[in-house]
């Protein structure tokens, strides 16, 4: 169902969407065993599409922690909606580069993660230093960007914004994945 969905959506806007299958479950461990759920207290997510990461966060953030979920595509959106009802969680249908503006109107001033599925390689060069610069100043001095990307065509600009990026991969996703961990 939901793959059948991510291929639709797929087929609609090639260029926003950036693949034609949700990610494994190899690569959601991968992005997910990153983070320090035990400190985390405001997360943010940039594309969750379907979810697949999205499900995992909410059943291991913090009871008080707060979780930020971008994703500008109206139909997956949609279905997010209508899948999460955790008070924890605000669904937004908008882009990522407005992160700052939603932080602060709940009252937050940075985020402690930010996880990002965003099709960074298929971006012109100004949305994609927008959302990465929008990024970097929405967290925290010590907070974590994490990014996967299907080649490593975007890890000079993520080097530029982030001095420490340490790179991780896995086969198991289609395509195969890089994983970047972005701190200041
Ligand atoms: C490669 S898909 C990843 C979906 C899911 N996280 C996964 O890994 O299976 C990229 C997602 O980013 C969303 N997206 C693209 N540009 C965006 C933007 N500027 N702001 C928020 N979401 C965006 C797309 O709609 C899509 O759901």
């Amino acid at each position: 169902m939901e793959k059948r969905e991510f291929v639709k959506q797929f087929l609609k806007d090639r260029k926003m969407i950036g693949a034609m299958r949700p990610s494994s479950r190899f690569l959601m461990r991968k992005m997910i065993g990153e983070i320090d759920f035990d400190k985390a207290q405001v997360l943010v997510e940039f594309g969750p599409g379907t979810g697949v990461f999205t499900k995992e966060v909410i059943a291991r953030m913090k009871t008080d922690a707060h979780f930020f979920i971008f994703e500008l595509n109206e139909n997956f959106y949609e279905k997010l909606k209508e899948n999460i009802s955790d008070p924890r969680c605000h669904i937004i249908n908008d882009s990522a580069e407005k992160v700052a503006e939603y932080l602060q109107k709940h009252g937050f001033e940075k985020a402690d993660v930010i996880l990002s599925s965003l099709p960074l390689a298929n971006f012109d060069n100004e949305l994609r230093e927008n959302i990465l610069h929008a990024a970097s100043d929405a967290l925290h001095q010590k907070g974590k960007f994490l990014q996967f990307q299907y080649s490593t065509q975007s890890k000079s600009i993520l080097k530029k914004i982030f001095p420490n990026v340490e790179v991780g991969f896995t086969l198991w996703n289609l395509p195969p994945a890089f994983v970047y961990s972005c701190q200041h």
